[in-house]
């Protein structure tokens, strides 16, 4: 049986034991490589976390950054906007790492290709901002041809046909983000369609 002993560093006479344990176990934790949940935790990163199911897409950028994206917000046929997916229970934007930008966009639904039926919401429908050739954000808006154009190196996505690249050099449409609607606000519903970025 484990008896505790009074801390002898001070006079506070608080039991030791539970305390030298607890190191103790840390020490071997460390030793065997095994991490601690505070550092698992934090390995983790909320803010670098892929989108989460329950997420609710808000602002990226501009005087609304970080505001949750209403459903009357995404006009049709307008240039995209760009959005991060955000845990609404402990506050975070997801917005750490690139590859969790977004682009949100409206379109007549039935002009858009059957196999987006699962990604899109009455034509409202959410791509990744990252460009599958090298990386790049695209951020080219073609209202008349309804493409996404990166920058970059030039490659056309058809965001009426799940984002086929239709000129350039990139290998894959970019990926979509299946989302749901709660009381007019965009919802994170699932995983991207496809992994998202580049190889190398
Ligand atoms: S990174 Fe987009 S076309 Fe090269």
């Amino acid at each position: 049986m484990t008896q505790n002993t009074k801390c002898r560093s001070c006079c506070c006479q608080r039991d030791e034991e539970p305390n030298r344990l607890r190191r103790n176990l840390l020490k071997i934790g460390a030793l065997i490589g095994l991490a601690s949940p505070a550092t698992t935790f934090a390995s983790r990163k909320p803010e670098k976390m892929r989108p989460q199911v329950g997420d609710r897409l808000v602002f990226a950028y501009g005087e609304r950054q970080g505001a949750i994206i209403r459903s009357d917000d995404v006009v049709l046929g307008a240039t995209p906007i760009a959005a991060f997916p955000k845990d609404t229970l402990y506050d975070i934007v997801r917005d750490r790492s690139r590859l969790n930008q977004l682009l949100l966009l409206r379109l007549e639904s039935d002009e858009l290709a059957e196999n987006m039926a699962p990604y899109h919401l009455d034509g409202v429908v959410a791509y990744s901002a990252v460009c599958t050739h090298t990386g790049c954000t695209v951020e080219g808006w073609d209202g008349e041809r309804k493409r996404i154009i990166c920058p970059c190196h030039g490659s056309e996505y058809d965001v009426t046909r799940a984002a086929a690249v239709l000129l350039g050099p990139a290998p894959k449409p970019l990926a979509m983000l299946p989302l749901t609607l709660d009381e007019g606000t965009f919802v994170v519903a699932g995983n991207f369609s496809r992994k998202v970025g580049f190889k190398k």
